[in-house]
């Protein structure tokens, strides 16, 4: 076996070295401090590997990203997003039997408890819907209490994924005023959510294949991203043991800052504000540039991507052909795609690697789909979930696992007396 030797005050140690089955190499500290009284500083966690997982593998320099072993492209133009659900989550793509009784589960456990309504009500309309989203998770363990049970951890599963978009479209519903509209049974999952999103009870509502299609690959897209801020989250709360809609609680809470997922929503909001100060979007790529300026090209850069993000790709590529099967012109579009042209050719963007990310093109679809803008990281959200809760299974399946608790090198001030009050 390959070792990583260290030489620290003197003293050499071996470190084991893992490698993934994609041959990525990992050094082995958990033993270093055991052995030497030394601990590993990596603030951002840049270069830690949290743990080991078998769902999702990404190569940020070759823009590379597979959930399970299969390549995002093929993912997101040949899957249904409750497919991709079970993949993530089962570890296989499911055969026709498992497929519909999955489906099966997750429409008849879409309702939810009559008695939540009530919590909507006394939500103020104008309410984050992510603050809704996570305070509706965490709810969800009042009614479905987690006994210990593995299967009733397996129900909860299927109750959080079917629950989600009821939940979803009913804080959008909540925030314009309308009488919130109850899942049906004969729709797909993002089909489902069009249908509680946009029906109204005077008249019949149709969901537009264009949308729907649209729709199943933005959460496809979304599905799974590794060890991001929001699953690092979710499992750091989960290894406590937490249950599963609290840990998921904590993943929209993470996801929800603008470097995040709350990107989405700032992406439009920055191109709306180009768009309002005449289209100069130079001016706005030197002002990303400034140093002296807070100001950062939303929807750009990437902690892994080092060359490409492939799910942008995809989007940038779909949201042409949505925006055009729709009918719709769109001048954030031409703006989106004017900035990233600029980006790209220049030296400070290329010199730091900086690429549109995910984000980047999402919100003009979600504009396109006449989802608010509000809503866009809610949107995220509901398609991580599946990306979440396989990452929590994983992590509460593994017999060696231990509550997460890292270590922190302390730079204050060393022991001393409290002086009485008096003499402070
Ligand atoms: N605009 C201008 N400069 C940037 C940007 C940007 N969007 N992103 C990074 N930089 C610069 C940064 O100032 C730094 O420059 P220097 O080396 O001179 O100090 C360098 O690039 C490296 O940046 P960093 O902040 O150290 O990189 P990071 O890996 O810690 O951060 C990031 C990654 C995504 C948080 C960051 O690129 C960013 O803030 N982007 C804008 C927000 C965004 O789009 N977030 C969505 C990420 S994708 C969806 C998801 O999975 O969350």
């Amino acid at each position: 076996m390959e070792t990583a030797k260290l030489s620290l005050q003197g003293k050499d140690y071996e470190l084991p070295v893992i490698v993934g089955s994609e041959g990525e190499v990992g050094i082995d500290v958990t033993k270093l401090r055991g052995s030497s009284g030394a601990i590993t500083v990596d603030p951002g966690y840049g270069n830690t590997g949290s743990c080991l997982s078998s769902i999702t593998f990404i190569n940020g320099e070759k823009g590379i990203l597979q959930y399970r072993g299969y390549p995002i492209e093929e993912i997101a133009n040949k899957l249904r997003f409750v497919e991709v659900c079970y993949l993530l989550i089962y570890g296989h793509l499911p055969n026709n039997l498992e497929l519909e009784d999955f489906h099966h589960k997750l429409t008849h456990h879409s309702l939810i408890h009559e008695d939540m309504k009530k919590f909507f009500e006394g939500i103020p309309p104008e309410a984050h819907p992510m603050a809704v989203l996570s305070a509706m998770f965490s709810s969800l363990s009042a009614y479905y209490p987690d006994t210990g049970n593995g299967e009733d951890v397996d129900l909860n599963i299927i109750r959080l994924l079917a629950k989600a978009k009821t939940i979803a479209a009913f804080s959008y519903k909540k925030s314009i005023g309308q009488p919130y509209v109850y899942p049906r049974n004969d729709l797909s999952y993002p089909g489902d959510f069009l249908h509680m999103m946009y029906a109204v009870p005077a008249e019949p509502y149709l969901v537009s294949d264009v949308l729907e299609k649209a729709l199943n690959m933005l959460l496809i897209l979304h599905a799974d991203h590794e060890q991001n801020c929001s699953t690092s989250t979710v499992r750091m709360v989960g290894s406590s043991q937490a249950n599963v809609f609290a840990s998921m609680a904590a993943g929209v809470a993470a996801l929800w800052g603008p470097l995040h997922g709350g990107a989405n929503q700032q992406v439009i909001s920055m191109l709306q504000k180009i768009h309002d100060d005449g289209g100069d979007y130079k001016k706005y790529v030197a002002m990303a540039k400034d140093k002296n300026s807070d100001f950062r090209l939303m929807g750009f850069g990437h902690r892994v991507y080092k060359n490409f993000d492939p799910r942008a790709q995809i989007l940038k590529k779909q949201s042409d052909k949505v925006l055009t099967e729709l009918g719709i012109t769109d001048p954030m579009l031409d703006i989106a795609k004017n900035l990233e042209q600029v980006a790209l050719e220049d030296d400070y963007f290329v010199e730091r690697k900086l690429y549109p990310n995910v984000d980047f093109y999402s919100g003009i679809l979600y504009r396109a789909m006449g989802i608010p803008t509000q809503m866009f990281t809610v949107m995220f959200a509901l398609g991580r979930l599946p990306g979440w809760i396989s990452q929590w299974k994983e992590m509460r399946s593994d017999p060696k696992g231990r509550i997460y608790r890292p270590r922190q090198i302390y730079t204050g001030e060393t022991k001393r007396p409290v002086v009485p009050l008096e003499k402070r």
